[in-house]
């Protein structure tokens, strides 16, 4: 068991639909097992800065159904280096705050890494909306991107059907395509672009020309954002097939937004076990989903593991859009 009296909470890196979510459960539950909590804004920027409030139960009111981060969030370049997390760890101490709960990336977690090898104790939890934390089957935020995502792709579908076009939509995922891949399938997709395998192009003209030939009105094409050139490459189909072509960038709409059912419910529960397993004295861990349960690994384990693309999810997308 711990002798910590008070916890610290921050977000860190993008921000993610359910981040307020776990903040709330973090705080709630910290509140209910008899501990002190202390909010600390902007991530590690405002750790470094002193921006350090107290919450109690009522500062988390009226937040489970909202985007974004109360607490609001940055990515700070001093934390890098070794005399930025000392000054961190210091802060925490100077503020009372004996464990950290981070709710971000793999960024964040290598942040919390650095604090525990400072002595003081911590807990990451996963929140990101490209799903790309190895550790876990699941990061807080994905779902609603993917809603988000999908709603907008129905209704550019609708314009691409009516006029016979190629559609082509960039989803976010600089270096991860999970949200392409997810939305790809449940769009009904002719052609998902993954920054995990690429394209050739001449598979993709092949394929628009092939599904005309096969009587489909229009050809939809999922990208992710890492790979970039979507506008250039709608102008390219364009003069090799003569069928008009648009391209749409979602962008940052995929990152707000109220979180679904099952961000706010997979955040409440990570925040909550977050501060459990705090309170039994563990630290330097990272929060995950696995097989429909939250477990925990070591952040360094969880730093090292390696998360691919489902090829036979792949597979599937390209035999249901034959
Ligand atoms: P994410 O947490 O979403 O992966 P970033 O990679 O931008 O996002 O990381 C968020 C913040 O975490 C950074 O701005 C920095 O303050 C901190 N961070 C990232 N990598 C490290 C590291 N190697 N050591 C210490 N802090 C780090
Ligand atoms: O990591 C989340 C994410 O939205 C990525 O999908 C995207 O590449 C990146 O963040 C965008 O970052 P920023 O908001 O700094 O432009």
């Amino acid at each position: 068991m711990s002798d910590i009296k008070t916890i610290g909470v921050l977000t860190s890196g993008g921000d993610a639909p359910g981040m307020n979510a776990c903040v709330r459960a973090v705080v709630r539950y910290a509140i209910y097992s008899g501990l002190k909590v202390k909010g600390i804004l902007k991530g590690y920027e405002g750790l470094l800065n002193g921006e350090i409030i107290d919450l109690n139960t009522r500062s988390v009111s009226d937040i489970v159904q909202k985007g974004g981060t109360i607490l609001r969030t940055a990515r700070c370049k001093e934390f890098m280096t070794s005399e930025g997390q000392d000054k961190g760890a210091e802060m925490c101490k100077k503020f009372g705050i004996d464990a950290l709960v981070v709710i971000g990336g793999d960024g964040s977690f290598q942040g919390a890494e650095k604090l525990a090898k400072r002595g003081i104790k911590t807990v990451g939890i996963p929140g990101t909306i490209d799903n790309d934390i190895a550790c876990t089957d699941y990061t807080i935020g994905f779902d609603t991107a993917m809603n988000t995502a999908q709603d907008a792709i129905n209704k550019i579908r609708d314009t691409a059907t009516s006029h016979e076009r190629v559609s082509i939509v960039e989803v976010m995922g600089r270096r991860a395509g999970y949200i392409a891949l997810t939305v790809g399938i449940t769009s009904g997709a002719e052609s998902i672009i993954l920054p995990e395998n690429g394209y050739k192009y001449e598979d993709l003209l092949n394929n628009i020309l092939e599904g005309k030939k096969k009587g489909k009105l229009h050809n939809l094409i999922i990208m992710a954002e890492g790979i970039g050139g979507s506008m250039q490459l709608a102008e390219k189909i364009e003069e090799a097939t003569d069928i008009e072509t648009r391209a749409t960038i979602l962008g940052h709409i995929q990152r707000g937004g109220s979180p679904t059912v099952m961000d706010r419910l997979i955040a409440s529960q990570m925040g909550a076990y977050a501060v459990k397993i705090l309170l039994e004295g563990k630290s330097k861990r990272v929060v995950a989903m696995k097989e429909n349960k939250i477990v925990d690994f070591d952040i360094f384990e969880a730093l090292a593991m390696k998360k691919s693309i489902d090829e036979d999810l792949y597979e599937l997308a390209k035999i249901l859009s034959i």
